[in-house]
């Protein structure tokens, strides 16, 4: 029955976990999968995520229900509050937000939301992007088109490129961007770019969908929310799905969310009853534990405080690290130039290396990055930058 399914090559970025746990090398390093560890290369539990729990912990014990199809609606509006910040009532009114299954699950149900109601529409992501934002959408229907975002150097954004290819879609095409903290290249847009940019979709037409999963690690919460705030005023209708593992550490919980900015209260009552339909066809309604671990912080005062300051440690940490690799590497190589280390922004760094490179920096240094040149800067820490730099200078030439 079954003789022609294919062997799956596996996934380009979590399938090398698996290898990196197969390598006997006791020096090897992991920069491939974007965990934040700590300083001590630990995966850290969040003080206030524990402050959290032991709160939980000391409530009556509930009944284990099904949480509604949208999710926790407590979380749901915390959450709203965090990513949108403070918004007029007649903005709120026309967002809607539900909790979904990690990052991923918030794209793919925004995906078969959008394929149902714009089934001839085509989605465009940047190239280069994160490799699931591919495997999403087409698994939903879509034809996924690339638009430039890299210039010829692959050291800046191709502002123009973009906004060429943009001016050139059909109404209701929809276009994906990272709200932060681009990932692979951590290079990000503007505030003016950002303006910009939605000026051209409301002429257009175009249907933005942002993702963000690392509000807090770019340049600060308020400053890394720009696009989604400008998103809820500029008017237009558009998507932002949103992931709670990196900045809360809580990977396994799968905690994350999906908002749609609608044009009207009316309609937005309307978009959210078919996203709960979405849901509902999709894995019925979410679980319960992550969301009511976020939604305890979002809504203390306190612990709320307590988390954005361990976000703080988190970004200090990784702008640490993208200065001493820099150092590091320019010790050994002076005439290298790696000053996108501290350019770029965020978990993760685009190195410019070559499939060839990151193979050879594999085998012989037992350091692992993504193919395409993504290093996980948060896998870095005093302990193995030398190694890494060696590895990086060695095979740059
Ligand atoms: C990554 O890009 O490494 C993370 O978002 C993990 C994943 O699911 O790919």
């Amino acid at each position: 029955m079954f003789e022609h399914v294919e062997a799956y090559p596996g996934d380009p970025i979590l399938s090398l976990m698996d290898d990196f746990n197969q390598d006997q090398r006791s020096e090897k390093v992991n920069l491939s999968v974007g965990f934040y560890y700590d300083e001590v290369g630990n995966v850290p539990v969040l003080d206030s995520v524990k402050a959290a729990k032991e709160f939980l912990d000391q409530q009556p014990v509930e009944a284990n229900l099904y949480l509604p199809m949208s999710g926790d609606a407590r979380y749901c509006q915390a959450v709203q509050r965090h990513i949108f910040g403070e918004q007029s009532t007649s903005v709120t009114e026309r967002i809607v937000t539900v909790q979904s299954v990690g990052g991923s699950g918030a794209l793919r149900v925004g995906a078969d939301f959008l394929k149902r109601y714009y089934p001839d529409a085509k989605i465009y992501v940047s190239q280069p992007t994160w490799d699931n934002h591919q495997a999403i959408f087409a698994g939903a229907g879509f034809e996924v088109l690339r638009y430039p975002y890299l210039n010829q150097g692959k050291s800046e954004i191709d502002f123009a490129g973009m906004l060429k290819t943009f001016e050139s879609l059909a109404a209701h095409s929809i276009v994906l961007l990272h709200a932060c903290c681009h990932n692979p290249t951590g290079l990000d847009l503007i505030p003016a770019q950002w303006d910009q940019l939605f000026n051209l979709f409301k002429e257009k037409q175009i249907i933005p969908f942002l993702d963000s999963a690392y509000l807090g690690l770019g340049d600060g919460l308020e400053q890394d929310a720009y696009a989604i705030r400008a998103l809820a005023q500029s008017g237009l209708t558009g998507f932002v799905s949103n992931s709670f593992s990196k900045v809360f550490s809580l990977y396994g919980e799968r905690v994350g969310s999906l908002s749609v900015v609608c044009e009207s209260a009316e309609i937005a009552s309307r978009v959210l009853g078919q996203l709960k339909a979405t849901i509902r066809m999709n894995y019925s309604n979410p679980p319960r534990f992550g969301a009511q671990l976020v939604r305890t912080i979002l809504e203390s005062e306190v612990l709320y405080q307590q988390w954005k300051s361990e976000v703080d440690v988190m970004l200090k940490r990784l702008l640490q690290m993208r200065s001493d690799l820099h150092q590091a590497i320019q010790q050994i190589n002076p005439k290298l130039d790696v000053s996108y280390l501290l350019n770029q922004k965020g978990m993760f760094s685009f190195t410019g290396l070559s499939p060839e490179q990151v193979e050879e920096i594999r085998e012989k240094y037992g350091v692992y990055l993504i193919r395409n040149g993504r290093v996980c800067v948060a896998g870095l820490n005093t302990g193995n930058i030398e190694v890494v730099a060696k590895a990086i200078a060695n095979v740059s030439h």
